[in-house]
């Protein structure tokens, strides 16, 4: 029967991110810089509130776009956070930024549109604009320092591009999109009236005071859609909340999307997403400050390019002097150094590894001091 299956599901495959965080937890002793995952545990605060809503016996379906008092609260969050003027209305609770994202780009791509996406990507993007009957077309930002340039994103525009998909900070970079890139990606959007899907779930873990967002520019408020989630910065990853916010008609559109992929969210889980929102956590921002300094001292000091990452928890560092693919690399790292990382050819950048530095300190030293080993033994010629 498998030939029965949908083609467009057919083709996908195991996210490369897994299949090597997999490995790396049967090898020993590895130092894993794999998974892009807090290393915290969430508030004792937040546990408390699912388990009294259980005891209250908020265990029954939810409304399909969320409990109006989590969709309040994230209004109310997002006005203090981001300045943002979302009525509750136009907010949707959904399963995680995942789900999110699912949900919005299934809302409004048709078949045979095209989606502009910077590369490197997330992996989770490329599939569900597929499975849409959609096109991604690749905008390179590897020449660009990450960013993004005016010029090279027009030149991809054609009649059928329906969209363009922003991720600032970045994964896999930790790059945050500066000034030029947003206002290039805000003119051709009006100019060819395009729709932004901006995936801002690292927003609150940015560690510079020059970070801009697109939701600050009133006039493409009809246009834009903001996938959000509590997964990084509560390290909420296991409890599937995020939201998506959007102009009334966008969101409503969503809404229904997101109704019948799945329902809603599980209904203690959002009441604990109410008291999340009311906790300061830019203690955990700040140690990945420390940590990114921390990494980025250690690979300047091991000699290997990287474009410093102003946020998220993530060193995309560039190793194309060693000419061998990012696969290899990463698997030799894995397998004889013992440190996992994963490679860059899964988010379209083959001369880079991906490193999450979500772990603690004496992690990033020791997983640091052994790739740093590697290099040393590729410099001097060792077998690769
Ligand atoms: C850029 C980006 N978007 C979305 C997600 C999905 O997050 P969530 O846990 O909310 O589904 C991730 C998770 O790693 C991510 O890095």
């Amino acid at each position: 029967m498998l030939n029965r299956i949908n083609p467009q599901v057919r083709q996908f495959k195991q996210s490369g991110i897994r299949k090597f965080s997999e490995e790396a937890k049967t090898i020993p002793g590895v130092i894993n810089f794999t998974i892009g995952e807090p290393e915290f545990n969430t508030d004792e605060r937040i546990k408390d509130a699912a388990i009294k809503a259980l005891h209250d016996n908020q265990t029954h379906y939810p409304n399909n776009t969320g409990i109006e008092s989590l969709r309040r609260a994230v209004a109310n969050f997002e006005h203090t956070q981001h300045h943002l003027d979302y009525i509750w209305e136009e907010v949707v609770i959904t399963n995680g930024a995942t789900e999110g994202l699912a949900a919005a780009l299934m809302s409004v791509l048709c078949e045979g549109d095209e989606v502009i996406i910077p590369s490197p990507m997330y992996v989770t993007y490329a599939p569900i604009v597929t499975f849409c009957k959609a096109k991604v077309v690749v905008l390179n930002t590897i020449n660009y320092d990450f960013q993004i340039n005016s010029i090279a994103l027009e030149n991809l525009i054609t009649i059928k591009t329906k969209l363009i998909l922003i991720t600032s900070p970045n994964n896999p970079t930790g790059t945050i999109l500066n000034h030029n890139s947003l206002q290039a990606v805000s003119a051709m959007a009006k100019k060819y009236d395009l729709f932004i899907l901006s995936d801002d779930v690292y927003s609150q873990l940015v560690f510079t005071d020059t970070y801009e967002m697109l939701c600050h520019d009133d006039s493409l408020r009809d246009r834009l859609i903001i996938t959000q989630s509590l997964s990084k910065p509560y390290a909420m990853t296991g409890w599937r909340v995020g939201y998506v916010l959007a102009d009334l008609p966008i969101a409503r559109a969503i809404a229904l999307m997101h109704a019948y992929l799945v329902a809603g969210v599980a209904t203690f889980n959002q009441v604990a997403a109410i008291e999340a929102l009311k906790i300061d956590s830019t203690w955990m921002r700040d140690s990945y400050h420390a940590r990114r300094d921390l990494g980025y001292d250690l690979l300047m000091d091991m000699g290997l390019p990287c474009v410093k990452p102003e946020g998220a928890f993530y060193l995309f560092p560039n190793i194309s002097e060693f000419k061998i693919d990012s696969e290899t690399f990463c698997l030799k790292a894995m397998r004889e150094y013992k440190v996992a990382m994963v490679p860059g050819v899964y988010f379209g950048a083959d001369h880079n590894i991906r490193i999450s530095y979500a772990v603690n300190d004496a992690e990033i030293i020791e997983g640091l001091a052994r790739l740093k080993k590697m290099i040393t033994d590729l410099r001097n010629h060792a077998s690769v």
